[in-house]
């Protein structure tokens, strides 16, 4: 009998890459393989939540019984995401969106020829969950964190500076976790308990969890 406790929930979740132009032909971008958050946005759906996925290009199919919105750059995502903030309970930000972005992207595709060296100007991308949290109303926000060193302490900063309920940490470099791969291990923090740890666990399995502890803070 499947669990059925985030029926009546409408869960916003983002996920995968964003992509921002340099020129016709080339972008910036990184390594989200977008599953982490396919696997929340499918997680909530299987336990009764209704799902709007918003995600960056990614290799993987369309997850049924939910609507899925494809966006490429931070600004598309931004815009996207705050168009449904509103309707959401939950929000559950798993994109790993552009810091930084093209200042002006080049209109013609850049040449090689009598260049020694390139320089590329980039200007801040919009920081979607710092926005999120200044329309907030009564959403619950989560945020992801990946790093590469100092996790918690990172993340705790993160999850304060963003006004975040709960931000899941992971170490990118572990071994067999983190980008394009199918298991994950994480640290979750909330602003009031004590730090969960998760070890090396499907990504679904950890999704299952991080669900599991935000309904506990929804309801405390
Ligand atoms: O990139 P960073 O580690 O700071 O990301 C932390 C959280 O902030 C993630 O949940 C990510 O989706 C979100 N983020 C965002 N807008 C950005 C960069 C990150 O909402 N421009």
């Amino acid at each position: 009998m499947p669990r059925a406790d985030w029926r009546g929930q409408r869960v916003l979740v983002s996920a995968g890459p964003t992509q921002e132009a340099l020129d016709p032909v080339r972008f910036l971008s990184n390594r989200s393989s977008g599953k982490m958050g396919y696997a929340v946005a499918e997680a909530a759906r299987d336990r009764g939540a209704e799902v709007v996925l918003v995600t960056g290009p990614t290799a993987l199919p369309p997850p049924a019984g939910m609507a899925v919105v494809t966006v490429t750059t931070a600004q598309e995502m931004a815009d996207a995401l705050s168009q449904r903030f509103a309707w959401a309970t939950v929000v559950v930000m798993a994109a790993a969106v552009a810091d930084f972005r093209p200042t002006e992207p080049a209109r013609q595709k850049i040449k090689k020829q009598g260049q020694s060296r390139l320089s590329l100007e980039l200007e801040p991308a919009p920081d979607i969950l710092a926005m999120l949290s200044a329309m907030r109303t009564s959403q619950l926000l989560i945020g992801f964190a990946a790093e590469t060193e100092d996790l918690v302490p990172h993340a705790q900063a993160k999850l304060l500076a963003k006004g975040l309920d709960l931000i899941v940490a992971n170490d990118v470099t572990r071994v067999g976790a983190g980008f394009g791969s199918d298991d994950n291990a994480a640290v979750v923090l909330s602003r009031t308990g004590p730090p969960r740890e998760f070890g090396l666990m499907p990504k679904r399995r950890l999704a299952d969890e991080l669900l599991t502890a935000a309904l506990e803070l929804a309801r405390a």
